[in-house]
């Protein structure tokens, strides 16, 4: 049982990995070909990534900023800094900021509705970003070419096939499949159903991430043996020593299990809600509360359907700031994904990473056998 813990980075040494003690060289020169396996699994991802494991940190708002991007890529996975709301000149800070923590690449998730979304995309280029992730909905026009044309790669989301090809089609570099088990703002279909209906068709042609409900690295082996280039997780590493998360928001994690992580409901059929998966809790009522004053609002015609859907937003950047920054874990939104009953305490990125990139190997070298 087990692997040998050879770190990721170790089985691309040179000269070949020492036996380690009680491990007999027969069985680690096994481990050091499975690893060789995730790797060459990995390949794609690592490339298009410019880094060492084919794992995103998905951008979570308020969570990723400097401190746990720069510590998930120099980890050897990809770190994502979360635009959210923040003015091109937060971002500006917020990206010099984690330059200075890491010379390592990092993406950026920018929203596709955020007003000032072109403004965001020149402090990219001003920084060089080597990747941006448009999260939100279709990139609107114009900004997959002021993305690319500024020399770097665009991530989107693609939530069903036809849009997974529309996307491709309009040039965008690689796809993120997630799943109604993540964390934050979802879709409707879960992460195996969209991984099997979209990962057969695209991955030959772009790399894809799958992403959702991923919590251990037997479920990182399987998708990418159906294809995928890497994965992308967030809960996981929501909680992680590194990340600036409020220590009541990590100690509702720690308590919490899959069933705590639900999906808020739209109460009005004429106010489209994407829905928000996250820790039952009294902010999660209080959404159903906002949305009946928003959709009142549009009624009197007091705001149209964009402006509704911008206070929508608001909702929830502004709940999911109190919990993650100020602590308060009832008023506050917990956006967690089904995996955060794999979450039990904190750890150091280095040592998630690791972990996952062992139950990985583990899993590779069972089917192996
Ligand atoms: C607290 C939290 C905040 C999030 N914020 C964002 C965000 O600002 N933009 C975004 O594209 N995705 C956001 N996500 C989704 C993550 O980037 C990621 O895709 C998702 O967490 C993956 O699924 P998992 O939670 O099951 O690992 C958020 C997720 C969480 C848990």
């Amino acid at each position: 049982m087990g692997v040998c813990p050879i770190r990721f980075t170790e089985w691309m040494a040179p000269t070949p990995t020492p036996p380690l003690k009680g491990r007999g060289f027969l069985v680690c020169r096994k481990d050091f070909m499975t690893n060789a396996k995730l790797a060459s699994l990995m390949a794609r991802g690592t490339d298009f990534l410019g880094c060492e494991s084919a794992i995103l940190c998905g951008a979570m708002s308020w969570v990723s900023e400097r401190n746990l991007v720069a510590a998930i890529s120099n980890a050897g996975a990809f770190g994502v800094i979360a635009c959210g709301a923040m003015t091109p000149e937060l971002l500006d800070r917020e990206i010099a900021a984690t330059k200075a923590l890491t010379s390592k690449p990092f993406g950026v998730n920018l929203i596709t509705m955020h007003p000032q979304l072109f403004d965001l995309i020149d402090v990219c280029a001003k920084h060089d970003v080597t990747h941006v992730v448009l999260a939100g909905g279709l990139p609107p026009k114009g900004s997959i070419e002021a993305i690319k044309g500024k020399g770097a790669k665009l991530i989107c989301f693609a939530p069903a096939l036809s849009l997974a090809k529309k996307l491709v089609r309009s040039g965008v570099d690689a796809l993120v499949v997630e799943g109604m088990e993540a964390g934050g703002h979802i879709g409707p279909v879960s992460t195996s159903v969209l991984a099997q209906e979209i990962l057969p068709d695209m991955a030959a042609q772009v790399p894809v991430f799958v992403a959702g409900g991923i919590g251990r690295g037997e479920a990182i082996a399987a998708y990418l043996e159906m294809g995928a280039a890497g994965v992308q997780l967030g809960t996981r590493f929501a909680c992680a020593t590194e990340s600036v998360a409020h220590p009541n928001f990590k100690k509702a994690f720690f308590r919490a299990s899959a069933r705590d992580a639900i999906a808020s409901v739209q109460i009005d059929p004429r106010l489209p809600v994407i829905p928000v998966r996250s820790l039952k809790n009294a902010g999660m009522e209080n959404f159903t509360i906002k949305q009946r004053e928003v959709a009142n609002m549009l009624d009197e015609g007091a705001v149209d359907m964009m402006e509704a859907q911008l206070q929508i937003e608001h909702y929830w950047a502004g709940a999911l700031r109190r919990a993650v920054v100020d602590g308060d874990v009832e008023g506050g939104s917990l956006m967690a994904g089904q995996s955060v009953g794999m979450v039990t305490k904190e750890e150091p990125v280095a040592e998630i990473i690791a972990q996952l990139m062992a139950q990985a190997t583990d899993a590779l070298e069972r089917r192996a056998a």
